[in-house]
This record gives structure tokens, C-alpha cells and sequence, in this order.
């Protein structure tokens, strides 16, 4: 079987410059959800028709599908769907008349592989399938037209349709298993003579009505599934759809989500058992939590991996980070990229990490920068410390041992090594290294001048 999406469309309800198909659902662009399903159904080839932004959408694809050979098509001007298909006729197999053609829309991005695959079991080699669903309201959609032995005739366009017609609540998902010989002289048959000067792919079924093909409609269960996005509106009520699904899997598989009603998955996530989630958690990218883990409110996670019994407190922003098992983390904690902690490690508000390795049981607990730096284990890092990675010019490297205690309201300057057991003490700026077992004081001494008069005006 062959696949054609349909992707070359503007999308100008969508008031956007960006391509429609690249508008994104649960943190991937429409199309890319298209694609997936498309390629759990290991199509022999993969058409895609694209033409306004058609390089952005190529690209963007091909970062995210680096090895799926997509046979790429271009429509320069887009002049309706049944033309997009007219353009990828020439790089399809018509000659087969044992597989149907797959028509895909890079609009309607929550089709399931189950239910193509559904809808693909069903017909003969000379039948035409279609996937139909009950639209509340109809608006927008092509209806589906039925005689009076309710079989399907054609299809009419919203702005073609009759005021009888719109009342029609049965309408067109786009998704249609075309007979592979029938293609050419059907597309070829196409006129434009309709309302928006289109040449419209809906035409084929009236086409194929009339030759005396058997058209099968398969109506989809779930209307979200088969629903196209136009504009923002149906955006983000497909996205509020995925996501109420995310988090029912997340909850059968025995999440507790404090509000399943905010809770956004922007990816994948994966959790181990007894993972408790509060309110409006962020999940962007790849995500894992081990057993136990606990997210506290107003949490952005995107990237990480955080380990069994760790517990994320509110506010806490982390990226591109591994957290080992009984870290406490937060609240108002932000770990940037290549921040790796160990077990029983803690961060304290206001800390930022970025390219920060932290061994066991070390501890930041209030404000804090820590760039470029590495800890052993057991450290002990004041309040108000700084990690001065930056001369301006270049990041240098900051190295502490194991058991390194960092007094209040230091700064480090990088680069510098701090041995085992070395002692900062507070209010110090560090400029060069720290042998193990020694204390560092690199601050002003204090002089205390007895009876000192305060200036004054006379
Ligand atoms: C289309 C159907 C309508 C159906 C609805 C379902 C037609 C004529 N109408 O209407 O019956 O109910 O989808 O969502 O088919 N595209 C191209 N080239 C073009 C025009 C469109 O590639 O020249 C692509 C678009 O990028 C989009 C898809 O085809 O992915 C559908 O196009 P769109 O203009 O959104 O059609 P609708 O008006 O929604
Ligand atoms: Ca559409």
C-alpha cells in the first residue's frame, strides 16, 4: 500500500505564517502525528504533497523522521486537494489491483493506525473506503450524501451545499482508500467548476458512484479523531483531547494526577509506580520518573530522567538533566543543561545548575550559582555562592573533591580545584586552588576602630 498526506495547504484561518501541517499538537507538529500513525501501517512508500513552506516542512520532517524515505511532492500553487493528489500520481504504482492508494491530511492529525487499519480491512479490491464522522456542529466539513438506501453518492463542500445539505451532520474526514487502477482517470476527470474554483478530491466519489463502485464509509467512534484543524479554535480543542487521553493512560497506569485537567504532555512521558503529579506539571521531550517520584505544582520538566523516591517541590524548572534517587530539588530551583545529580543530592531555591555534576548526598540549599562545575560527594555549598565561570571571554571549569565546604556569599573563579575536605571560608573570593584538609580565607580582614565619630553636616 501506498500513502499520500496531504500537506501543501497555507492554512489561512490559521493567521499565521507558519505552514499549518508544522502548528503543533502535544508538542509535534501535525504532521509528524500523521506520519507516525501512517507508519505503523508499513506502507510500501510514503507521498508527501507539499508546496506553501514547503522547504520549512521538509526539514522539519526530515530532523524528526531522519530515516523514513519520504517521497516528497510538490504542489507550487495549491489548487485543491483532488489537484495536490494529481501531482503525486505520477510517482504511485497504479498499475496494482490488489492495493489501494491511502489518502492521508496533514490536518487531521489524531488518526489512529487501529482505525485506518479498521477502515482498510474492510473494502474489496475495486471498492473505495472512506472514513466519515458525526460532527457537532457539521460546519466547515464536506457532507457525506447517502440515497435513499443510504449509500454514499458524493460528497458536497460546505460552501456548494444546499441549506437541506448543511443540515447533514455526517461529514468528511478527508481519509480515503482509493483503488489503485481507478486513480488516474478518476483524478483526471476533475473539474473546478464549484465555489472556490478548486479541483476538490471529494469529486471522486460522485465519480465513482456513478461507474457503479461500491463506496464504503466507515464511521470513526471518536469524532476528535477524525476532525480537521482549520484554525486555533480546533487546535486546541484537539489538544486539550490528546492530552485528557495522556492523562488517562498516565492515571491507568497508576499516576495520580492531583488534576487530570492539568497536567500537559508535550512528548513522551514514562513513570514508574506510586509517581504522584500536582497541578500544571510541563512535560516536554523525553521524560522519566522512577517509582515514587513526586512533581510539585507549577513544574517545566523537558528532557530528564529523575530517579526513584526524588521528590521535584513547586516551581522548579529543570532541562536536559539526570537526577539520581531521594534528591529533594526545589521549590524555585532551575537545572539547566548537564546538570547530573547523585542520590540523596539536594538543591534549595533560587539555585540555578548548568553543566553542574553533583556526587551523593551533596547539597545547595539556598541561592546559588553553579556553572561548569563538578562536585565530589557529600559537599556542602553556602548561601549566596557563585560559580564564576565566565571571564567575559571564555567558561572555565570549577573542580570540588568530596566533603568541600563552600561558607555563605562566596565566589569561586574559575578555573580553580578545591581538594577533599577543603573549607571556604564565607564572604571568601577563591582565585586559586585549595589543597585537601585546609581552610581557604580570602576575604578583607575586619579592623574595628573604637569611638569612631559619624561624619557630620557642621
Ligand atoms: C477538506 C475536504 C472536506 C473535509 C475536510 C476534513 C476537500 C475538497 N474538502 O476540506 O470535505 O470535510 O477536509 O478536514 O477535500 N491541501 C493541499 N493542496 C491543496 C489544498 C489542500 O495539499 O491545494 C491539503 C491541506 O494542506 C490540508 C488538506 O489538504 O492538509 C485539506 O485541505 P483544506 O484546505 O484544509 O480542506 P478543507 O477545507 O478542510
Ligand atoms: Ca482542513
Amino acid at each position: 500500500m501506498e500513502v499520500v498526506i496531504l500537506a501543501a495547504g497555507k492554512g489561512t484561518r490559521m493567521n499565521s505564517s507558519s505552514p499549518k501541517v508544522l502548528h503543533e499538537i502535544g508538542g509535534r507538529p501535525m504532521l509528524s502525528h500523521v506520519i507516525s500513525s501512517a507508519l505503523e501501517l508499513e506502507p510500501d512508500k510514503i507521498h508527501i504533497v507539499v508546496g506553501y513552506g514547503a522547504d520549512q516542512v521538509a526539514t522539519k520532517i526530515e530532523d524528526e523522521f531522519p530515516d523514513v524515505p519520504v517521497n516528497w511532492v510538490t504542489q507550487s500553487e495549491q489548487l485543491g486537494t483532488g489537484h495536490a493528489l494529481q501531482q503525486a500520481l505520477p510517482d504511485i504504482n497504479t498499475d496494482s489491483d490488489e492495493n489501494p492508494v491511502l489518502v492521508l491530511f496533514g490536518d487531521v492529525p489524531l488518526i489512529r493506525k487501529e482505525t485506518l487499519s479498521a477502515m482498510l480491512l474492510e473494502p474489496q479490491a475495486d471498492e473505495l473506503s472512506l472514513l466519515t464522522f458525526e460532527a457537532s456542529p457539521p460546519a466547515g466539513f464536506g457532507r457525506i450524501i447517502r440515497d435513499s438506501d443510504a449509500a454514499v453518492t458524493a460528497i458536497i463542500e460546505e460552501r456548494d451545499a444546499s441549506a437541506a445539505q448543511k443540515l447533514i451532520s455526517e461529514v468528511n474526514s478527508g481519509i480515503m482508500a482509493i483503488p489503485a487502477q481507478a486513480l488516474p482517470s478518476w483524478l483526471q476527470s476533475l473539474g473546478n467548476n464549484n465555489d472556490q474554483g478548486e479541483y476538490y478530491l471529494t469529486d471522486i466519489i460522485a465519480l465513482a458512484h456513478s461507474e457503479g463502485v461500491a463506496i464504503r464509509a466507515f464511521m470513526a467512534q471518536d469524532e476528535m479523531e477524525a476532525m480537521g484543524v482549520n484554525n486555533k479554535v480546533q487546535l486546541a480543542l484537539l489538544e486539550r483531547h490528546l492530552q485528557k487521553n495522556i492523562a488517562n493512560d498516565l492515571m491507568e497506569a497508576g499516576v495520580t494526577l492531583r488534576d487530570p485537567a492539568r497536567i500537559d504532555v508535550r512528548g513522551t512521558l514514562r513513570c514508574g509506580q506510586d509517581v504522584v503529579v500536582d497541578v500544571n506539571a510541563i512535560f516536554e521531550g523525553k521524560v522519566t520518573l522512577g517509582d515514587g517520584v513526586s512533581i510539585g505544582p507549577n513544574c517545566v520538566i523537558k528532557n530528564a530522567s529523575i530517579a526513584a523516591g526524588t521528590v521535584i517541590l513547586a516551581g522548579t524548572n529543570i532541562e536536559d538533566a539526570e537526577i539520581g534517587p531521594q534528591a529533594s530539588i526545589g521549590p524555585l530551583a532551575r537545572l539547566r543543561p548537564g546538570t547530573k545529580l547523585g542520590a540523596n543530592t539536594k538543591i534549595g531555591n533560587f539555585v540555578e545548575t548548568k553543566n553542574a555534576i553533583m556526587g551523593d548526598g551533596s547539597k545547595a540549599n539556598h541561592l546559588a550559582y553553579l556553572g561548569d562545575v563538578e562536585l565530589g560527594s557529600g559537599c556542602n555549598i553556602g548561601a549566596g555562592t557563585i560559580v564564576c565561570n565566565y571571564d567575559g571571554v571564555s567558561k572555565h571549569k570549577t573542580q570540588l573533591g568530596d566533603n568541600v565546604f563552600i561558607g555563605s556569599n562566596s565566589v569561586l573563579i574559575a578555573p580553580v580545584k578545591l581538594a577533599d575536605n577543603a573549607f571556604v571560608a564565607a564572604g571568601s573570593a577563591v582565585t586559586s586552588d585549595v589543597p585537601a584538609d585546609s581552610l581557604a580565607v580570602a576575604r578583607g580582614k575586619q579592623r574595628v576602630i573604637a569611638g569612631w565619630k559619624r561624619p557630620s553636616k557642621s
